[in-house]
């Protein structure tokens, strides 16, 4: 097991009704921000319940956070708190309102353009306080540092993170996935299953409890999958996927092991050029990685193949390569594609697209072993045309 050190400071209050006691969360004389999406929260019921608890308390409101939410957008939310001062921020919404709460709360007293906290990857120690109401799992950004902002006039998607991001509590109600689109729900299993990989799929560390740690959340991820698709008000599956996809990254399953992520960068450019939901770009890029790289992982694919799909049969590399094939074919029930073809008819030169880009970022090596290359990079995108 790798050395580790772990602190997580965000509060979980989790259930029914937890939103009606967000008041005490957050200090008597704060001056709040309430930061929401395109308007899912006034239809569900969500907004009302957040307006009734904060009625002690002075609110002004910013809506309109995108999914993958863009540096455009949020510069504006970042001008409200200077102007109005205000000193509080309530972030309700999915990952993508949460993610650019992050944003906000960095950049409001960030010395400097703030594009640069993600552009010059500067970690954030400090920021303006906030909490979130989830209305959506999938990312676990309500219980890490961690977030993901789009410019659109380039059309990048870079990452930011660090100690001075995690919310000071977040709001977990399992009732609000019963608005929840199929599509959402789909992006949100298969975002949480791929974030337990990216930490998990690497090389044996012997950190058996972490191993273990992260196949339950696979395990449960699987068995909940078809019963939130089926009945998205069914509460005792909404709230096994709820908090399996908050433990999914928040930090715990990554600790004393390697972690890979490439997937993730990968698919982060699949989003910047042609707005694939991030869930799905996944799904098109793991496979195919894994594939890619598969001496490296093999071990751990046919651990993961025993425990989690129950593949006893056939040599360590037998075992490995059913792993992958009975995943997908698991993404393909769900109903999810898998091919970037799928998605666009214009993607012949994706794969030397994004090479330059990792070339020019210098990105010369990801993944748990750095070698993952701007060439093997081109050569997954292309395997998953
Ligand atoms: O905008 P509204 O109207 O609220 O609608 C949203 C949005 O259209 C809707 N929605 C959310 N909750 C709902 C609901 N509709 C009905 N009922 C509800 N209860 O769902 C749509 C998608 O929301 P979004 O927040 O974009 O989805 P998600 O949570 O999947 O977030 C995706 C973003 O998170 C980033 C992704 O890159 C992407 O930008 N990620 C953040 C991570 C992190 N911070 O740790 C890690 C992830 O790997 C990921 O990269
Ligand atoms: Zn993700």
């Amino acid at each position: 097991m790798l050395n580790f050190e772990l602190q997580n400071p965000t509060k979980i209050l989790f259930g029914k009704g937890q939103i009606a006691t967000i008041a005490k969360e957050i200090p008597a004389n704060a001056r709040v921000l309430m930061t929401y999406g395109g308007g899912s929260i006034k239809t569900n019921g969500v907004y009302e319940q957040v307006i009734e608890a904060l009625k002690g308390h002075e609110v002004v409101e910013f809506s309109g956070i995108e999914p993958n939410p863009t540096y455009e957008t949020l510069m504006k939310a970042v001008e409200i708190i200077r102007t109005e001062k205000l000193d509080y921020v309530l972030a309700v919404g999915g990952g993508s309102v949460i993610d650019g709460t992050k944003f906000i709360v960095a950049a409001v007293d960030f010395e400097g353009e703030p594009w640069d906290i993600l552009a010059k990857s500067i970690r954030t120690t400090k920021a303006m306080p906030f909490g979130t109401v989830l209305t959506l799992p999938a990312t676990g950004s309500e219980m890490n540092s961690g977030a993901v902002v789009t410019r659109v006039a380039t059309q990048e998607k870079l990452s930011m993170g660090g100690p001075g991001l995690f919310p000071k509590f977040s709001v977990l109600d399992p009732e609000v996935i019963k608005s929840i689109p199929e599509r959402q729900l789909r992006n949100g299993i298969v975002d949480a299953y791929t974030h337990v990989l990216e930490q998990y799929m690497t090389y044996p560390a012997n950190a058996w409890l972490q191993d273990r740690f992260a196949e339950s959340i696979l395990q449960t991820l699987i068995e909940v999958a078809p019963k939130i698709l089926a009945d998205p008000s069914n509460y005792e599956a909404a709230a096994n996927f709820m908090w399996s996809c908050t433990m999914a990254l928040n930090g715990l399953i990554q600790k004393g092991v390697p972690t890979d992520w490439a997937t993730h960068m990968i698919g982060h450019e699949l989003t910047a050029l042609y707005n694939i939901d991030h869930a799905m770009t996944l799904a098109i890029i793991f496979p195919n990685l894994y594939r890619n790289r598969f001496d490296n992982k093999k071990e751990k694919l046919a651990q993961y193949g025993e425990r989690v799909w129950n593949i006893t049969e056939g040599t360590t590399e037998e075992k490995a390569h059913a792993a992958i094939e009975r995943t997908v074919a698991w993404l393909h029930e769900l109903g999810v594609k898998t091919r970037l073809s799928e998605y666009t008819s214009d993607y012949a030169h994706t794969g030397e697209f994004i090479e330059k880009r990792f070339t020019e970022r210098g990105w010369k090596g990801l993944g748990e072993r750095r070698d993952i290359t701007p060439e093997v990079v081109k050569e997954i995108v292309e395997m998953s045309y």
